[in-house]
């Protein structure tokens, strides 16, 4: 699929689609599209007249046009509320006009939004990111995929001169967020921590970046008892990742990104029964974003330096796994009391922190598909944003309203850790009820010392049961794009 802008109005272009983008309730025709609804004798008045098309975003409507109409369909495509400062409402209408080309076999589609005070790059990209992320299907484990790829090849951004940098910048972040879409969507049958391995591996491969797999073994000479004691329960073995990016030149920063990598979360002896247990091959999301912000970082080379740390393996249940109770030492010392095997990915983490804290970074950033309480707290669309430092948290509210990934900043209520005290170890791995997205940050806090440091809870982000306006049913690949952002804002 080809993308290109061109200069030419709507008025003038010929094709299969055209999409035409409206603020919301300034549905009017006025200048360039006055000129349209001219050339196509009223009809797009007409066609407005008829319905009740208020711009809101992600509204598409399509109408066919008569024989001998310079374009074949035109759609009515919602902006939603105008508001200067963000991207998101193109992504939005891009989306749609995507969707529609698609249900309409649309094999040239042209897109023209309102004018605006948006660099041509910016705009041109989040247009082409919400196209291609609305166009990707999954469809790998289908004899016959009912769902046929569109047949769209070519698609011009109309009455917009330069903007070929910003489509060649998306196409490179959409390669990224694809890879972690796929990585999630794979059983976790499919994906093990081999698997993350074996990914991280062919990246390097590609790109040239350093890489290191620490086996098992490897993991015991370095103290790492908390991962591994996750880790035992499983006839799969673990593998600690970790991915070096470097820059050509002298780097700005040096920063860890850390992913919760496991491929699959039974939940150990405290299995889980309550529901749930049918999508935690989801529980490596977190890595999978990892990796696919290296994918864009091997492509776009920014001038940072830039770890990518997973501890993988599967929570599962085998003679050897973790008895509730048991008693962990992490690799900075620290001992834990094992009260819910179904905490893991903490465990798993606070070796990943203390090794990334060695790596002496100028600030750590975790995602993981943490808690349960957190999508209880946010819902499925927001994630949870904790930190030690108001910079970073700032730097990463920035990238989120760049890039639409939204975030929310909780409190690191100190107070709060006292629900995992344990009598017997220095804490436990789970508290109680209240608060539980909390305290599972303040245990990961334990494991940094002075490095700024954030968590990112993405629990309900990554993973969309319906599916949301420019990702399909299942993974969404939540995290590539603001990690990319943040990274390139350095
Ligand atoms: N992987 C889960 C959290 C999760 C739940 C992610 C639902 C995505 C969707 C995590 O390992 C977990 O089981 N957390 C427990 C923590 C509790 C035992 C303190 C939870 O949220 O119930
Ligand atoms: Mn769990
Ligand atoms: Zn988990």
């Amino acid at each position: 699929m080809e993308f290109v802008t061109v200069t030419t109005a709507p008025q003038d272009w010929t094709g299969d689609l055209l999409c035409v983008g409206f603020w919301q309730d300034e549905v009017a025709l006025t200048g360039d599209v006055a000129a349209l609804n001219d050339r196509l004798g009223n009809a797009l008045q007409e066609f407005l007249d008829e319905t009740e098309f208020k711009g809101k975003p992600g509204h598409a409507q399509v109408v066919r046009l008569g024989a001998g109409s310079p374009v074949k369909k035109l759609a009515l495509v919602g902006l939603g509320k105008r508001n200067g400062s963000y991207l998101e409402p193109y992504r939005q209408a891009a989306a749609a006009s995507a969707k529609a080309a698609k249900t309409h076999k649309a094999r040239q589609l042209g897109l023209y939004v309102p004018p605006t005070d948006q660099p041509a790059d910016a705009l041109t990209a989040a247009l082409t990111e919400g196209m291609l992320l609305a166009l990707h299907q999954d469809n790998r484990f289908k004899s016959d995929p009912e769902d046929k790829p569109p047949v769209l090849e070519r698609v011009e951004f109309l009455s917009i001169s330069g903007g070929q940098a910003g489509i060649e910048q998306a196409q490179k972040v959409v390669s990224g967020v694809i890879l972690a879409r796929e990585l999630v969507n794979a059983p976790a049958s499919v994906v093990t921590p081999t698997t993350l391995a074996e990914t991280a591996l062919s990246l390097a491969q590609t790109y040239g970046f350093n890489v290191t797999i620490l086996e098992r073994e490897d993991c015991q000479r370095l103290g790492m008892g908390a991962f591994l004691g996750v880790a035992q329960g499983s006839d799969t073995p673990p593998k600690f990742i970790h991915l070096t990016y470097t820059p050509a030149v002298t780097p700005k920063k040096r920063l860890a990104i850390i992913g919760k990598g496991l491929t699959f979360d039974s939940g150990g002896l405290n299995l889980k029964t309550q529901g749930g247990i049918e999508t935690m091959k989801m529980d490596m999301a977190g890595a999978a974003a990892v990796l696919g912000c290296f994918k864009v970082l091997g492509q776009l080379q920014p001038p940072v330096q830039v770890h990518g740390i997973i501890a993988a393996t599967e929570n599962m249940i085998n003679g050897h796994a973790l008895h509730p109770g048991d008693i962990l030492t992490a690799s900075n010392g620290k001992t834990i009391e094992v009260n819910n095997t179904d905490a893991e990915g903490r465990l798993t983490l606070a070796d990943a922190l203390v090794y990334a804290e060695k790596l002496d970074v100028d600030a750590i950033v975790d995602l993981a598909t943490l808690t349960g309480a957190c999508i209880v707290a946010l819902g499925d669309d927001i994630a949870g944003l904790w930190s030690t430092s108001d910079d970073l948290a700032n730097e990463l509210l920035q990238a989120s309203s760049a890039t639409g990934e939204k975030i929310w900043r909780m409190p690191l209520e100190d107070k709060y850790f006292e629900s995992m005290k344990s009598p017997i170890a220095d804490m436990k791995n789970a508290g109680g009820r209240s608060a539980g997205s909390i305290t599972g940050a303040l245990f990961l806090k334990q494991f940094v010392q002075k490095t700024p440091w954030a968590h990112l809870d993405v629990a309900g982000p990554v993973w969309s049961e319906k599916g949301n306006t420019y990702s399909g049913p299942g993974a969404t690949g939540f995290g590539v794009r603001l990690l990319v952002q943040w990274l390139l804002n350095q």
